[in-house]
């Protein structure tokens, strides 16, 4: 399968050295607060898994699954909840893990669905950032690195399921995808 990435966008040294500083920085933001750091399945499993190794104030941790209604890659902003979070988040203080923030209506609907159970606050880390397509007011909090519009795959992203183990972030071959998402 390696014929089907086109490049590295970003290497596995960069990525390390990336996720340190910004599990540094949310250390510091979030001392004394004892946040919830709750990763968004499956895409940022991995993102979710060498962040919170690194956190070094306390915390507790949580999953939710969502997948988008509607066709092929492409967000319709309506999400469907496939796993809910375990337990009431009232008054906590949320961090939101994500792999990508795309159009960022996927985001955004799910911080509206969270804000109505009442946390104390809500912050957004996106492992990647796409500003140029975004269609939702959602800015992200934390961000490891902004990107071009390319489909990219590796570190818990997917395309059609594969290509989640790669310990990098590549770009995938549009002969892959027939060049369109
Ligand atoms: P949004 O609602 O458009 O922001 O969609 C976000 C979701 O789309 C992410 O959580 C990913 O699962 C998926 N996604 C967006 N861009 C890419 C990409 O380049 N590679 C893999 N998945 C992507
Ligand atoms: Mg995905």
């Amino acid at each position: 399968m390696k014929e089907s990435i086109a490049g590295i966008l970003i290497s596995e040294e960069r990525i390390r050295d990336k996720v340190a500083e910004m599990a540094q920085t949310i250390s510091r933001d979030f001392e004394g607060r004892d946040p919830l750091v709750v990763s968004v399945l499956k895409g940022s499993y991995m993102f979710m898994a060498d962040l919170t190794r690194r956190i070094t104030v306390p915390c507790t941790i949580d999953f939710m699954a969502v997948s988008s209604y509607g066709s092929g890659s492409k967000s319709s902003g309506e999400v469907k909840i496939i796993k809910d979070l375990d337990r009431k988040i009232e008054g906590r203080h949320l961090l939101i893990v994500e792999d990508i923030l795309d159009s960022g209506l996927t985001l955004s609907y799910l911080m509206e669905l969270l804000r109505a159970r009442n946390p104390a606050s809500i912050s957004l880390c996106a492992f990647l950032n796409k500003p140029d397509r975004r269609k939702a007011d959602v800015r992200p909090d934390y961000c490891g690195f902004d990107i071009p519009d390319a489909f990219v795959v590796g570190y818990g992203l997917d395309y059609d399921e594969h290509f989640r183990n790669l310990p990098y972030v590549g770009i995938l071959a549009p002969e892959v995808y027939g060049g369109k998402e």
